[in-house]
C-alpha cells in the first residue's frame, strides 16, 4: 500500500481502504442521541425528531455533538433510515416513546402506488444540505459517514407499518406474494442508489447500509433480499464513485456473514454482538471489520467494559479494524463511559 499517500489520510478512511492501524479508529452507532443531554436539548428545541432531521443546521449540530465531546474518528450524518419510505409517499410519524409508524395511501400495501425513485432527489434535499454544512465544520481528521437502510430492513417497516419483534408481516408477504414483494424491494433499491449517490455528491466520504433485521431471513431469502440488493447498490455506487467505501451491517447474519462479505463487494462489515471475533477475522480477510462491543457495556461501564474493549482490540490487532458497538448505543448509556472507552482504545 502507498503509505506516503495514506499517512496523511483520515484514520477511518485508511482502514476502510484496507490498512491495519495500531490504534483503531472509533465511532459508535447512534452516537448522536438521547443519552447526550445536549442532544435532548436540541431535540426539544426542534420540537420533534423529524423536524430535527429536516432542519439542516440542527441536524448538523447534533451530528457534531459526539465529535466535540469525544473526538470520534467518524461522524455519522444525523437522519433516519425511514426518511426514504417517507420520500416514496408513506406517512411517517414518531409517536413519543413508541417508535415509528408508517402508513400507505388508502391503507393498501401496493408498491405500484409508490413515488418513483427520483422522489428522493427533491424530498431529501435537507439531508444533502446537512452534509454540506458538515463538510465545512468537521475537523480535517474526521470522516463523514452517510447512510441508508438496506432494502430488506426498510421493507420490514414499510410492510408492518412499525417495528415488530420477528418481522412476521414482512416474512408473510415475502412468501405469500413473492412478485409484489420483489417489486417493493426493487423500488427501495433504486431509491437507495439515488439517495446514497446524492449523499456522496454532497460530501459523504463513506456510506453505511443498515440491514438491522437481516437475522430473521432463511439462507436462501438472505441471499435474495439482503445480499442481492446490497450487491446491486454497491455495484451501482462503484460505477459512479469507485473510491467511496461502503460498509454493510447484516445484523444477526451469523454464519451468513462470510457470504455477505464476499458477494456484496462492501469494503467493511459491521459485526453484531454475537459474532465470534476470531472466526470473523479468519472468515472475512478481504474486508475491514467494525463493531462487536455489547452496547449494554455503555450503560454499566467499569472494568467489564474496559476488559471487553481491550479483548476486541487484541483479537483484531494486525487486521483492518474500526472500533464500534454491535448495535446502537441506547438512551440509558452514560456519556462518561463513552469517554472512558475512547481513552481505553487510544491508550
Ligand atoms: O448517531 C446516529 O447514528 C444518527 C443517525 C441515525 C438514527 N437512526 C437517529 C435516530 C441512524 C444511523 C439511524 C438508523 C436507524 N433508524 C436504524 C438502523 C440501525 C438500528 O438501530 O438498527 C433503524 C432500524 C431506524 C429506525 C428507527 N428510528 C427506529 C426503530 C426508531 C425508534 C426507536 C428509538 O431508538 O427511538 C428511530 C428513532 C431514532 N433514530 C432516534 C434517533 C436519534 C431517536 C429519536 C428521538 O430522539 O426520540
Amino acid at each position: 500500500m502507498d503509505t506516503a499517500r495514506n499517512s496523511t489520510a483520515k484514520p477511518l478512511l485508511r482502514v476502510l481502504h484496507g490498512e491495519a492501524l495500531a490504534t483503531p479508529p472509533i465511532w459508535l452507532m447512534r452516537q448522536a442521541g438521547r443519552y447526550l443531554p445536549e442532544y435532548r436539548e436540541m431535540r426539544a428545541k426542534a420540537g420533534s425528531f423529524l423536524d430535527l432531521c429536516y432542519t439542516p443546521e440542527m441536524a448538523a449540530e447534533v451530528t457534531m455533538q459526539p465529535i466535540r465531546r469525544f473526538g470520534m474518528d467518524g461522524a455519522i450524518l444525523f437522519a433516519d433510515i425511514l426518511l426514504v419510505p417517507q420520500a416514496l409517499g408513506l406517512d411517517l410519524t414518531f409517536a413519543e416513546g413508541e417508535g415509528p409508524r408508517l402508513s400507505w395511501k388508502e391503507g393498501k400495501i401496493d408498491p405500484a402506488t409508490l413515488a418513483p425513485a427520483e422522489a428522493v432527489d427533491e424530498f431529501l434535499t435537507p439531508v444533502y444540505e446537512t452534509i454540506g454544512i458538515l463538510r465545512e465544520e468537521l475537523p480535517s481528521e474526521t470522516t463523514l459517514i452517510g447512510f441508508a437502510g438496506a432494502p430488506w430492513t426498510v421493507a420490514t417497516y414499510m410492510v408492518a407499518g412499525r417495528g415488530t419483534p420477528d418481522q412476521a408481516p414482512t416474512r408473510r408477504m415475502m412468501f405469500a406474494e413473492p412478485e409484489k414483494f420483489s417489486d417493493l424491494i426493487a423500488r427501495i433499491t433504486d431509491a437507495t442508489i439515488r439517495y446514497l449517490s446524492l449523499q456522496i455528491e454532497a460530501g459523504a466520504e463513506t456510506v453505511m447500509l443498515f440491514d438491522s433485521w437481516a437475522g430473521v431471513l432463511t439462507p436462501p431469502k438472505f441471499e435474495e433480499y439482503s445480499v442481492a440488493p446490497v450487491a446491486k447498490i454497491v455495484s451501482a455506487l462503484k460505477k459512479t464513485h469507485p473510491d467511496v467505501p461502503v460498509i454493510g451491517f447484516p445484523r444477526g447474519a451469523g454464519a451468513l456473514y462470510r457470504g455477505f462479505a464476499e458477494a456484496t463487494g462492501v469494503s467493511a462489515v459491521g459485526l453484531d454482538t454475537q459474532v465470534p471475533l476470531d472466526w470473523a477475522r479468519e472468515a472475512m480477510p478481504g474486508v475491514a471489520l467494525q463493531g462487536n462491543l455489547d452496547p449494554m457495556l455503555m450503560v454499566t461501564g467499569g472494568q467489564a467494559m474496559v476488559d471487553e474493549a481491550r479483548r476486541i482490540v487484541d483479537v483484531m490487532q494486525g487486521a483492518p479494524h474500526i472500533f464500534n458497538l454491535g448495535h446502537g448505543i441506547t438512551p440509558e448509556a452514560d456519556p462518561r463511559h463513552v469517554e472512558t472507552l475512547v481513552r481505553t482504545i487510544r491508550g
